[in-house]
């Protein structure tokens, strides 16, 4: 199933210097970026984009770190491309994700984890409407995963 994601490249991400090399394990692995675009996210959106975890007590240190420089925001394309963006994220905590995976490799911890990826169809399609209009997200068909060609 053709889905879309959305995919943020957090505060830590652009500090540390690694949106080229995660951005290139998306692109190798044959996904279509139809979206992208550097953002602050200010307090309003983080309440927005985080609204199932606002009232959790580690909510407070979650919304200082993600205002507190540059995000970029992505929609990424491609089959099961969700459950698949997760998979190669690893688990939410850098210490617990396996060696391989975005966080396995570069993050050792739970808050900068390095990236945001939606959770489920639901998610991904609030959460892209959050950071794109319908028009910003471009028609690939020039470009479709290579396993729709
Ligand atoms: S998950 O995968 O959605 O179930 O992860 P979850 O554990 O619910 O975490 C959701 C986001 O909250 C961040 N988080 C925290 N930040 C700071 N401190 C603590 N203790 C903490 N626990 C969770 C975590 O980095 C997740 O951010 P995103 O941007 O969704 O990856």
């Amino acid at each position: 199933m053709l889905q879309r994601s959305l995919v943020l490249l957090k505060p830590d991400c652009i500090e540390r210097r690694l949106m080229g090399q995660i951005i290139s394990r998306f692109e190798a692995k044959g996904l279509n970026i139809v979206a992208m675009k550097m953002l602050r996210v200010t307090p309003d959106l983080a309440k927005q984009h985080y609204a199932e975890h606002v009232s959790k007590p580690f909510y407070p240190s979650l919304e200082a770190f993600i205002v507190s420089a540059p995000i970029v925001a992505l929609a990424v394309e491609g089959l099961d491309v969700i459950r698949l963006i997760r998979d190669m994220l690893g688990a939410t905590n850098g210490l617990n994700a396996a060696p391989g995976t975005i966080r396995g490799d570069f993050s050792s911890s739970r808050q900068m984890n390095l990236v945001h990826a939606s959770d489920s169809p639901e998610s991904a399609a609030r959460e892209l409407k959050l950071y794109f209009a319908e028009s910003d997200l471009c028609d690939h068909e020039l470009l479709l995963t290579p396993a729709l060609r």
